[in-house]
């Protein structure tokens, strides 16, 4: 039941503190991840990981996405990430040491099992399954699988699944850079950070009044622009496909820096941009990027951490979030477009949890 929410898509982005405490509970130790986690046979598997290739689709690919630059960062394996509608039609080469890992939040998706059965005849080591639904056909066909224990999602818009799955791809990071010798300081620092994400997931879904405030400026837009850098770019990614689905508006997501190679052409008065802002070593970078945004006249929407100096001015709204682990931003700066998108779809009278056209789980091609 939907309890006190009017919508499941807002109960289920507030389960998000338990939801993220779920999908580490036991798989923690004092200093680093569990391997145990993964099943017996993962430490002799994750020792033999040269390179990895993430497949899965929409929001479940989103996060293979930010995957990449954490276990290329922390880990120090080479990822290659894509989406299975295109890969299980390619040639696809896979070097000796290669781990496919696929992801999805239903285990069901037409494309993402393709992929998966595609994989078998390709000399992978193997596959590991990140997945929320137990019992599911990709749990059951995978060697090795990591359950989200995000609990069952309703809202067609995929929310705590996305945050889960983040989660467990730290994990999974963490647990492949242990086998591989990362630095074990490191390791304790983003493991004691991992401790303290659920109450910091708490701490900024209690912006949501303030969040809810901006969105009628997007209610009356047809068209927005969604900017990150580094792993935010793909969450700029999943802000603007949560606004498309459940409010209609037509929003893209670039990699802030391909702005001025073509995007900016669209920029002006009608055209809000929602940039993602975190205190990272992007930041000067992103900022020079917004004025480029601004001295067009375009409307800007930060989500800013609340050390960046950066002010509310003309054309400029400043949203900030408590200072978090940079390596954890992306989980905790997709939470208030969640909420955005929501707004704005409420505003709209939009039918939230079944959005026109969309089914929960795409188990046709
Ligand atoms: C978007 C959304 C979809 C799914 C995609 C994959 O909000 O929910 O893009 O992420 O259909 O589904 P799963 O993760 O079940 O494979």
């Amino acid at each position: 039941s939907k309890g006190d929410y009017r919508h499941f898509m807002l109960k289920e982005i507030h389960e998000q503190p338990a939801v993220i405490a779920a999908a580490l509970e036991g798989r923690l130790g004092e200093r680093s991840v569990l391997i145990e986690s993964f099943g017996p046979d993962a430490e002799s598997l994750f020792g033999e990981v040269r390179q990895i290739h993430l497949v899965a689709c929409g929001t479940s690919y989103h996060a293979g996405m930010v995957a990449r630059y954490w276990l290329e960062r922390y880990a120090g394996v080479p990822v290659q990430v894509e989406v299975a509608s295109e890969y299980r039609y390619r040639r696809v080469v896979v070097p000796e040491g290669t781990l496919l890992v696929t992801l999805s939040q239903s285990g069901e998706t037409a494309d993402t099992l393709a992929a998966l059965r595609f994989a078998k005849g390709l000399g992978y080591l193997g596959s590991l399954a990140i997945c929320n639904v137990p019992g599911s056909s990709l749990v059951r066909e995978s060697d090795l699988t990591l359950m989200t224990q995000a609990g069952p999602e309703i809202g067609v818009a995929s929310t705590k699944a996305f945050t889960s799955q983040l989660a467990a791809l730290m994990l999974f990071t963490l647990a492949l850079g242990r086998v591989r010798g990362a630095h074990a300081d490191e390791q304790a620092t983003l493991v004691e950070a991992l401790r303290r994400l659920p109450h910091q997931v708490a701490e900024v879904l209690a912006l949501d009044p303030a969040i809810e405030a901006l969105s009628a400026a997007f209610a009356e837009k047809h068209h927005a622009l969604f900017l990150g850098r580094g792993p935010h770019f793909p969450v700029a990614l999943e802000g603007a496909l949560k606004l498309k689905e459940i409010s209609y508006i037509h929003a893209e997501a670039y990699p802030a820096g391909e702005l001025k190679h073509g995007p900016l052409a669209l920029v002006d008065g009608d055209m809000p941009v929602v940039a993602v802002a975190p205190n990272d070593a992007l930041l000067d970078k992103l900022k020079s990027n917004l004025q480029e945004v601004r001295a067009r006249g375009g409307e800007l929407f930060v989500f800013a951490d609340e050390r960046v100096a950066l002010e509310d001015g003309e054309g400029i709204r400043v949203l900030r979030l408590p200072h978090v682990e940079d390596a954890l931003a992306p989980l905790l700066y997709t939470l208030p477009l969640q909420l955005l998108a929501y707004h704005v779809a409420v505003l709209k009278g939009t039918d939230v949890d079944q959005p026109r056209n969309l089914a929960k789980s795409v188990t046709v091609e």
